[in-house]
C-alpha cells in the first residue's frame, strides 16, 4: 500500500532582487510504501533538506502535491497539518534537539502535551502514554533507571521513541 505519494513537486525560493529565482526541486514524484525504508542522497545543496521538509510537512511545495495516507497536505489549514505533525510524522535528527531539563520519558511525553485538550485525544487508548512510552524506550535499549535521569547529553536515543506515534 503506498502510503506517501509525492506527484510534480516543485519548490523554488523567492530571493528578492534575485533573478532568477532558486529553482530547488524540479518535478519531483516518488512513492514509498508502508514498511519501506528509502534513502535520499545527493550533494550539499541539492536539495535534500528542502524535500524533506516538504515530505514531512514543514514546509509547502510551491507546486505538486503531497499525500499521506490518502491525505493531500495541499490546501489543508495550518492547524491540520500542525496535527499530522504531531501525530504521523516523526524526524530524527542530526543534533537530537531534546530538553536537558527535561528527563528522558519527560522528552519522550511532550508529544503527547496537546492531545488531552484537543479534540484528537484519541479516549479508546487502554495503555496509558507513560506506560507506553517506558515500553518504547525499553524496547530502544534503555534501562529504567536511566529513564527517569535527565536526558542531558546521553539521549540522542531518546529521540526515537519520542516520535514513534506515541
Ligand atoms: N530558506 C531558504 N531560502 C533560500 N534558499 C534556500 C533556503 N533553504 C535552502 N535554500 C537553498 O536551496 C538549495 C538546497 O538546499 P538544501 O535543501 O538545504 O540542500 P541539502 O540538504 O541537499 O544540502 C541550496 O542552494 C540552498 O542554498
Ligand atoms: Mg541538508
Amino acid at each position: 500500500m503506498v502510503q506517501l505519494k509525492l506527484e510534480h513537486v516543485k519548490k523554488h525560493y523567492d530571493m528578492p532582487g534575485e533573478l532568477p529565482e532558486i529553482q530547488v526541486l524540479n518535478d519531483v514524484s516518488l512513492e514509498v510504501r508502508a514498511g519501506e525504508s528509502i534513502a535520499i542522497a545527493g550533494p550539499s545543496g541539492s536539495g535534500k533538506s528542502t524535500l524533506l521538509n516538504i515530505m514531512g510537512a514543514l514546509d509547502r511545495p510551491s507546486s505538486g502535491s503531497v499525500i499521506l495516507a490518502g491525505r493531500d497536505f495541499s490546501g489543508l489549514p495550518e492547524k491540520e497539518l500542525a496535527v499530522i505533525r504531531n501525530r504521523d510524522i516523526g524526524f530524527i535528527f542530526q543534533l537530537h534537539h531534546l530538553l536537558p531539563q527535561c528527563t528522558v520519558i519527560e522528552n519522550v511525553l511532550i508529544p503527547t502535551l496537546p492531545w488531552k485538550a484537543s479534540r484528537f485525544f484519541d479516549s479508546s487508548i487502554s495503555e496509558s502514554q507513560e506506560e507506553r512510552a517506558r515500553r518504547l524506550l525499553n524496547r530502544s535499549g534503555w534501562v529504567s533507571e536511566c529513564i527517569t535521569g535527565r536526558a542531558g547529553y546521553q539521549a540522542a536515543n531518546a529521540s526515537a521513541p519520542r516520535w514513534s506515534g506515541l
